[in-house]
C-alpha cells in the first residue's frame, strides 16, 4: 500500500529552484532512499514531507490524505544537523525528548534497538560521530513512529560505523516501520533501500528499485574483453562499446553472451565480468561520480 505520495512538489529559495516538480510514492513497510549530490534538493524534499517546510506548490499525501502541520507529531525525524542541550548525558537527553510526547517507547527498548548501552551515561557532546548518530536515531524513535525520516544518517562515519548503523536500520525495518532516508552513499542505498529516487538539481532523474534500475541500465552484467581480441566489425546480440581498450558487452543473459564469444572463437583469457552498482548508474546519468 502507498503510505506516502508526493505530487508535483516545487520549492524556491529566492531564485534558487531547490525542488523542481517532483512526484513519487513510498510503500508502507519499505525503506525508501532519496539520493543525489550536495544541493540536489534532498533535505528540502524531506522537510516538506515532514511538514516542516511549506512547498510553493504540490501536495504530500499520507494514507491518501493531505498532510497537515500536526503530521510531524506522528513521525520520527533524524535531522541532518541537530543542536542538543549541553551538559546532558545520553540518558538525560532521551528522557528530555520523551517528555515531549504523551506516549513514548520505553527507554530500555530504545537503548536495545540503537545499541546505546555502552554510552548511555556519557555527556552527549563527547560522543564519536557514529555514537552521536545512534543517539539521534534513538531520539527519532522515541514516540514509536510508524514512519521514520533520516537525513544523511551516515555521512562522515567511518566504514565500520556505517555498517553498524545499517544493522540498526535493518532491526528497525523488522519492526515493520517505513523508513525514508537520504544519502549520497550509493552502496548504502543499494544495501538498505527497496526503492530509490535519484535527484539532481531539484529534479528526479531516475526512480525504481536498485535491482531493476541496474538491470534496466546495465543488463545482467557487463562482460569486458580486450578490444584487440575482438575481430573488427563483429556485432554482438547485446549492445557493446569500446572503452579504455576493452570491448564492453552489456549482456542480458550471461550464458548466451559467453556462448556467443565461444562461437566466434574469441579467446576468453582476458575476460572480465563486472556487476555495476548505483554509483556507476549515477555516473552514467549525470556524467559525475557521487563518491
Ligand atoms: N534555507 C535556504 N535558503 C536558501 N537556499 C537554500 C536553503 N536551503 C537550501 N537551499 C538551496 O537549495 C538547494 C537544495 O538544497 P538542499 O539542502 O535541499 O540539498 P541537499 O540535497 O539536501 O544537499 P546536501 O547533500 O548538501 O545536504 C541548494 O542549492 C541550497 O543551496
Ligand atoms: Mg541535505
Amino acid at each position: 500500500m502507498k503510505l506516502l505520495e508526493v505530487k508535483d512538489l516545487v520549492k524556491h529559495y529566492g531564485k534558487v529552484k531547490a525542488v523542481d516538480g517532483i512526484s513519487f510514492s513510498v510503500q508502507e513497510g519499505s525503506c525508501f532512499g532519496l539520493l543525489g549530490p550536495n544541493g540536489a534538493g534532498k533535505t528540502t524534499t524531506i522537510e516538506i514531507m515532514e511538514s516542516i517546510q511549506e512547498p510553493d506548490s504540490g501536495v504530500v499525501y499520507y494514507k491518501g490524505e493531505k498532510i497537515t502541520h500536526s503530521f510531524k507529531e506522528k513521525i520520527g525525524i533524524q535531522f541532518q544537523n541537530t543542536s542538543l542541550q549541553e551538559f546532558l548525558s545520553v540518558r538525560e537527553t532521551l528522557e528530555l525528548f520523551s517528555r515531549l510526547y504523551p506516549k513514548h517507547k520505553p527507554l530500555e527498548e530504545i537503548v536495545r534497538i540503537c545499541s546505546l548501552d555502552d554510552i548511555i551515561n556519557r555527556d552527549n557532546r563527547k560522543l564519536s560521530g557514529g555514537q552521536r548518530q545512534r543517539m539521534l536515531l534513538g531520539i527519532a524513535l522515541i514516540n514509536d513512529p510508524d514512519l521514520l525520516f533520516l537525513d544523511e544518517p551516515t555521512t562522515g562515519l567511518d566504514p565500520q560505523a556505517r555498517r553498524n548503523f545499517w544493522n540498526l536500520i535493518e532491526n528497525i525495518k523488522k519492526e515493520n516501520k517505513t523508513i525514508l532516508l537520504t544519502t549520497h552513499y550509493m552502496d548504502e542505498a543499494e544495501y538498505l533501500c527497496d526503492d530509490v529516487v535519484i535527484m539532481d538539481h531539484g529534479k528526479i532523474i531516475e526512480n525504481g528499485s536498485p535491482k531493476d534500475l541496474l538491470k534496466k541500465h546495465f543488463g545482467e552484467a557487463v562482460v569486458k574483453i580486450p578490444a584487440e581480441a575482438v575481430p573488427e566489425g563483429l556485432n554482438f546480440s547485446c549492445p557493446s562499446e569500446i572503452k579504455d581498450g576493452f570491448t564492453e558487452i552489456q549482456c542480458q543473459n550471461l550464458d548466451q553472451t559467453i556462448q556467443e564469444l565461444i562461437h566466434n572463437r574469441i579467446p576468453l583469457n582476458g575476460l572480465m565480468i563486472e556487476r555495476k552498482n548505483l554509483d556507476s548508474l549515477f555516473l552514467k546519468l549525470t556524467g559525475m561520480s557521487l563518491e
